[in-house]
């Protein structure tokens, strides 16, 4: 059989962990942009063979050669270049903000190990939620550098804005460029100053109600789906979102992209994954962008940061607790 070497392709493997909605279109992206080669690994039997046979049996149509594989078993993702995490739970009902952070916990610190055991240079890109903590424990459970370990977020949040700036102006998204600072979650900070048409600020472009109604429904962007959805958050544009950061990486891009990262003082900010522009490469972060914020933006930024620093402390208690008993 060709393979997608022989065929000229580079030879990349990505490791899709979590055969979820995300997972699945994240696999479908890959595949279909001739990015890379997909392991799409979940821990329940069949699923994943299914969905990769499927995805296989598209391509006499969408005429790509990347191969998927689905599995259940994590020696066959060895060798992996990037390892995307998609595992995890959705909230369920009676189930509280803690129960649902330990048991996502639970789920990253396994197969976190699992996978890094089988691909040691692979670099992370987390995407299951509470994002940034659970890049955070990403970042401990593998003993990675800082540097390779991130979480999709910021270009999520941020191509949201940009749609509902494309939506509000009529005008076509390719000309936008939003920036969005923060954790993944209601504190998120999109930057209107930073948020340009063709260059242009939004600020010089709408007023100041329009813009606060975007940003607005931006931070609200899942909780708006998952309302409309009734079962299940958002995957489509999330798929796109890692493909994105997933291209940066394996081909070396050098892209600009808003991202969850380590930080050791920039912003003012220590210990802590959380949403700033940075530079991707093959080798992961290349380079933290800090952008130069206002009083108001940078108390923002702070209010989003003390709410993860939060969650990643009472993370740990947790687990610390757990492990006593
Ligand atoms: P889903 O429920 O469709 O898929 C989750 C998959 O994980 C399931 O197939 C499940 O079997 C699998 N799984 C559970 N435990 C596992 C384990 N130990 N090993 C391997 N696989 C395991 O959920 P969906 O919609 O794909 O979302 C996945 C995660 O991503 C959720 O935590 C969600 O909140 C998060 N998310 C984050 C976004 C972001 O911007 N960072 C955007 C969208 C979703
Ligand atoms: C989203 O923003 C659920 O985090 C997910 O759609």
């Amino acid at each position: 059989m060709l393979s997608a070497q022989v065929l000229g392709c580079p030879q990349f493997r990505v490791a899709v962990i979590g055969a979820g909605n995300v997972g699945s279109a994240l696999a479908q992206r890959l595949a279909e942009k001739n990015l890379a080669d997909v392991v799409l690994l979940d821990v329940v039997p069949g699923r994943p063979q299914g969905l990769a046979l499927d995805l296989m049996e598209a391509r006499g149509v969408e005429r790509h050669n990347r191969r998927i594989l689905g599995t259940n078993d994590y020696a066959d993702t060895a060798g992996s270049d990037i390892v995307v995490v998609t595992a995890g739970v959705a909230r369920k009902p009676g189930m509280s903000r803690d129960d649902l952070l330990i048991t996502n916990a639970k789920i990253v610190q396994k197969v976190v190990q699992n996978a890094i055991a089988q691909s040691p240079n692979a670099v992370i890109i987390m995407v299951t939620n509470p994002l940034d903590v659970m890049t955070y424990l990403a970042w401990q459970v593998s003993d990675l550098p800082p540097d390779r370990v991130m979480g999709m977020a910021g270009v999520l949040d941020a191509s949201r804005f940009q749609t509902f700036v494309a939506m509000e102006l009529g005008v076509s998204v390719a000309e936008i460029h939003a920036t969005v600072l923060g954790g993944h979650g209601d504190l998120m900070v999109p930057l209107p100053r930073y948020t340009t048409v063709s260059g242009i600020p939004i600020t010089e472009l709408m007023d100041e109600a329009t813009i606060a109604r975007l940003i607005d429904r931006t931070r609200n962007g899942g909780a708006e789906i998952v309302q409309l959805m009734q079962t299940g958050s958002a995957f489509y544009a999330p798929a796109s979102s890692a493909a994105l950061m997933v291209e940066a990486v394996l081909y070396n891009q050098a892209r600009l992209l808003p991202a969850a990262v380590y930080l050791n003082g920039e912003y003012g900010l220590k210990d802590i994954f959380l949403g700033v522009p940075c530079r991707l490469g093959c080798r992961g972060v290349d380079q933290v962008v800090e952008l130069k914020l206002t009083t108001h933006e940078q108390e923002q930024l702070l209010s989003s940061a003390r709410s993860v620093r939060q969650s990643i402390d009472l993370l740990m208690d947790l687990l610390q607790t757990q492990a006593n008993n």
